[in-house]
């Protein structure tokens, strides 16, 4: 990677951590520039007057395993500021000349910190309380502080939780201030960048759209690439990005799964072929998604069975379009961390998301992911800004594997019957109350269990269906959303009175973790 001279920038360099790309993702948040480059590839001589401020992540190393990462020294000595992050805080101390020890009492999750001195970097931070709320996630500590350095805050196992060195300024800090748990963590990094580092802000959504853009034009060339079209939100975004960006070199393709929202297909062919002029290729394959899945009720293998399929009409259809090179995906943060590991840390898998995890290995085409380091939010805006519809951004997110990861057990027509009516009574009556936009994601879900019901003075013996319905920031965790008893009245009513196929419905009150939002 090389780093951009022109524009003013805070520098964050990689050790590995999960919260990497929520500090750059904070430093955006403050309408500032930011470059993220991994420890082992920054050298002292790259970084030039633009660099205001560097910023030493987190990581899951131990700074005695001097064999697994490399840091040039050097770049501690340009006189830039620099804090440091839990892990960033242990090398910048021992870099200056203290020590670091494993601690008594590893601290993973919140801890209290208390304030012990004065520092900018603390300005309107603890205003008059004693202590506040961080959240710590460390087996290592500094065990010896370096000369010239201060205590600014302790906590109960680590002492030396926020330092600094005024004259050098270079400030560590033990826990984790870009994570929303850490009590004003997003105004500590703000004093930080704009009262020591000095830099003006300079970054927006605008900004945003005309670097990817670039960067777009800039890997993909004049070849030509196809784009995996959802409908949803971040293939949307990604395939109008393409359009700025390439026009007619982009092929968007849109697979009739058969597993869509209702009337999905039509309303994705009239957004943008119609109004967008995007060159879109319509594949109905809803006979070939329903062979392949059919009997088939393991969660891992129907998303595999789905992911291989699409990966392989996409490669038909290129190769019909010749010469193609590149498949476009609106892959976004959050999915690259749980469908494996970006950092090198040991992130467990959770699902193979089929955008991500459930790629052939084989596979023929090159990947562009142009969203692949921005949150939910963030598409957000892109898209306003690239003059989507706010119909098209707000709408809640839907998983490449559609409804079949909403129906556990057997995928059948008749059960997408009923779902795709139920989802949409539900979703079109969170729109009619006005409450579309306050969840983050909701929809139905067909259950494999048929349960007794009476209607009229009839017995019944239909399908479940579960409702849910959910608050979050990025899709990471996520919360239910408490209805009113009158809503979920009308909506049970209204489902169970207008679908056959449905007697009972019921509402998922879990929130994630433990579970998941959707349900395979
Ligand atoms: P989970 O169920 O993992 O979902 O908590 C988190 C978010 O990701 C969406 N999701 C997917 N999106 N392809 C996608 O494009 C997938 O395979 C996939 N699986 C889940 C899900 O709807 C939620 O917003």
């Amino acid at each position: 990677m090389s780093l951009d001279r022109s524009l003013d920038k805070i520098l964050i360099i990689d050790f590995g951590s999960q919260f990497t790309q929520l500090i750059a993702r904070r430093i955006r948040e403050l309408g500032v520039y930011s470059e993220i480059i991994s420890h082992k590839k920054i050298k002292s001589k790259q970084i030039d007057f633009s660099t205001k401020g560097i910023i030493l992540s987190g990581g899951p190393l131990n700074v005695y395993q001097l064999n697994k990462y490399s840091f040039d020294k050097k770049i501690i000595q340009k006189g830039i500021p620099i804090l440091g992050i839990c892990f960033g805080h242990q090398i910048l101390s021992k870099l200056n000349g203290g020590k670091v020890k494993q601690s008594r009492h590893r601290e993973f999750g919140l801890a209290n910190i208390y304030k012990k001195n004065q520092s900018i970097l603390i300005n309107n931070i603890f205003k008059n309380k004693k202590r506040i709320k961080v959240w710590m996630s460390h087996a290592d500590q500094v065990s010896k502080l370096p000369k010239k350095f201060k205590v600014i805050a302790s906590s109960q196992n680590s002492k030396f939780a926020i330092v600094e060195n005024e004259i050098k300024k270079f400030y560590g800090v033990q826990f984790h201030p870009e994570v929303t748990h850490t009590e004003k963590g997003k105004k500590l990094i703000s004093n930080f960048i704009f009262m020591i580092c000095k830099i003006r802000r300079n970054w927006s959504s605008k900004d945003q759209k005309i670097k990817l853009i670039q960067e777009v034009k800039n890997e993909v060339g004049n070849k030509k690439v196809i784009c995996a079209l959802s409908g949803g939100v971040d293939s949307s975004v990604v395939a109008q990005l393409l359009n700025k960006a390439i026009g007619k070199k982009l092929y968007c393709i849109f697979v009739n799964t058969g597993l869509l929202r209702k009337n999905e297909e039509k309303q994705v062919v009239k957004t943008f072929k119609k109004k967008l002029k995007i060159n879109l290729i319509y594949v109905n394959a809803e006979k070939e998604f329903m062979s392949k899945l059919s009997n088939v009720s393991d969660p891992e293998k129907k998303r595999k069975i789905i992911g291989n399929l699409f990966i392989k009409i996409f490669e038909k259809y290129a190769k019909k379009i010749k010469n193609v090179k590149y498949l476009a995906q609106g892959t976004l943060y959050p999915d690259l961390i749980e469908s494996k590991s970006v950092t090198g840390s040991q992130t467990s898998k959770i699902k193979s998301h089929h955008n991500v995890g459930g790629l052939p290995k084989n596979m023929k085409l090159k990947l562009v992911e142009p969203l692949k380091y921005l949150f939910k939010d963030e598409v957000r805006k892109l898209g306003l800004e690239l003059n989507l519809s706010k119909e098209i951004i707000s709408r809640h997110p839907f998983p490449g594997p559609g409804l079949a990861i909403r129906m556990p057990g057997i995928v059948t027509r008749e059960k997408i019957r009923i779902l795709k009516e139920a989802d949409n009574y539900f979703i079109q009556s969170l729109k009619d109350y006005g409450l579309y936009d306050h969840i983050w994601q909701a929809y139905a879900a067909l259950l494999p269990v048929k349960t007794v019901g009476v209607m009229g003075d009839n017995r019944t013996y239909e399908y479940l269906c579960l409702l849910r319905a959910i608050t979050s920031q990025d899709g990471m965790t996520a919360d239910f959303y408490e209805f009113k008893k009158s809503f979920s009245q009308m909506i049970s009513n209204k489902i169970v009175n207008s679908i056959k196929g449905i007697n009972r419905v019921v509402y998922d009150i879990t929130s994630k973790p433990p579970s998941t939002i959707e349900l395979e």
